[in-house]
Order: C-alpha cells, then structure tokens, then sequence
C-alpha cells in the first residue's frame, strides 16, 4: 500500500534517518522534503508540516489592508487575529518593499477559539506561526499568546503605525480589542477593522464604529465580500481626526 506524502521542513534537533522504497534518506535542519506521512508523525516535534495555503477562501476584502501599507507605509504594525499568519506574511511583505527593518506584532489565542466557531478552520500554533513568519530576514516579528481580553491590558508598547483588528467576533471582544489596541496608536496612524455588516448589528463591529464619538473618523472600504451572494461584509478603516 502506498503511503500518503506530505511536505516538511526540518526544523530543528538531530538528523532524522528513515528507510523508503529502499534507500536509506535523511533530513538536516533547514531541509524541505515531501516524505511518507508515519515518518511526519513519528518525527513530529522537528519537521514542520507546510501546508497548501487556503487561497481559495481568503477573503478578497483583506487586500484593503495591504493597499492602507502601500499606502501609509508603516514602520510598525499590530494585528489583532492573527490565525496562520497568512496577512501577516502579506504585511510584512509589502513592508520590506520600502523599509528594511519592519516591524509587526500579532496577538492571538493561537488555539481553538471557544467563542469563535469561524476560527477552527486554520488554527496553528503559536511557534508554528513564529517559524513561518521567521523567513523574513530583517523584520522583527513578536508574537502574543493569549485571549486579547487578557493580553491587551497587559501590553506595554511599542506605539505601532498601523493597527489591524480581526481576532474574536463577539461585540465585547471587538469592543475591548478596540479600545485597548487604539492606545498604541501613534498620531497620524490608521485602524483597519474587518467584520462590519452594513445590515447586522448582533455581531461584527458596527455597534461599536456606527457610535465612536469625535475625534474617531472612519470609512467603509470598497469593495466589501459578498460570501456566496447571503450578506455584505465591509472593512472599515478608522482613524482620529488630529486637526
Ligand atoms: C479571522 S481570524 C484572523 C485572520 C487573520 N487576521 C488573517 O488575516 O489571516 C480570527 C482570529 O482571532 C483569534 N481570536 C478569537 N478570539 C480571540 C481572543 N479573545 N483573543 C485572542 N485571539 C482571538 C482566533 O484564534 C483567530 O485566529
């Protein structure tokens, strides 16, 4: 019976020696090899699974976020959710496009959400996102674990740029992340919020943009998603009116 494939790369520890289709083969650190699934889980705490990213249901409305970098060009950036990193991995990008010691720090829970059944597609863990955004030589990466309930008081600084709210979806959540997170924002910075639903109130951030008071400024970003055609999702971008 033939054994299933999977890609890895070898992150760390010894070499790692198996017998395949008779020969002998091996992996040192930084190797990336499809090898046979039982020799991934046999190996599990050294070779990291690269999977096939899920382009297909990342949603088209986070290009925004990208083009507010291109845009403001941040020197420091904070995301809020960061799940597998793949924006993550998009905002350092398009960072390095301009600066070479870019800036980026992520909360996450970076377990299965109690609040949130939308996040269990695609959670990692926290060390398996740190080595993926690890690649990115010259950006400093800093990850936090934990619930932002939680995190968010706590954080010390660094003030950021550019801030990026789309961790948990429940309204006190976003309510909290907003608050906490906007004290980091240095003057001139800007707010990308996800998840506002120009015709549902009981979740996303809507309540809370629809009633920010002065100095808070925002805008909904076009186009929003339309997922298969049910209801309208915008990202909002939110900033303080300094003048
Ligand atoms: C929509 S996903 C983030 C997607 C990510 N920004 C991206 O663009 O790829 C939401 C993330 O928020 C995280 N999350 C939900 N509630 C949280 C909480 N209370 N504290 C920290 N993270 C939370 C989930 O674990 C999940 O990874």
């Amino acid at each position: 019976m033939r054994t299933k494939p999977v890609k890895v790369e070898h992150i760390g520890g010894p070499k790692i020696s198996y017998f395949h289709s008779g020969i002998i083969c091996s992996l040192r650190k930084g190797d990336i090899e499809v090898i046979p699934v039982e020799i991934y889980r046999q190996h599990k705490d050294q070779l990291a699974l690269i999977k096939p990213e899920r382009w297909n249901i990342y949603p088209s409305r986070y290009d925004h976020v990208i083009q507010a970098i291109a845009e403001y060009h941040p020197a420091k950036v904070m995301e809020i959710g960061v799940l597998n990193g793949i924006t993550a991995r998009r905002m350092i990008m398009e960072m390095l496009t301009y600066m070479d010691k870019p800036s980026y720090i992520g909360f996450d829970l970076f377990e299965l959400s109690p609040e949130d059944e939308g996040s269990k597609s695609g959670v990692e863990s926290h060390w398996m996102v740190k080595w993926k955004l690890s690649k990115f030589e010259g950006a400093k990466v800093r990850l936090i674990k934990g619930d932002t309930n939680e995190t968010l008081p706590a954080y010390k600084g660094p003030k950021v740029d550019l801030i990026f709210i789309d961790g948990g979806h429940s309204l006190e959540t976003i309510a909290s992340d907003f608050h906490w997170s906007s004290q980091w924002l240095k003057p001139g910075g800007v707010i990308l919020m996800d998840d506002y639903y120009p015709e549902i109130e009981s979740t996303g951030c809507k309540q809370l943009i629809d009633s920010l008071p002065d100095p808070w400024k925002w805008e909904l970003l076009e186009p929003p998603d339309s997922p298969r055609g049910e209801f309208i999702i915008h990202m909002v971008k939110v900033w303080k009116n300094e003048g």
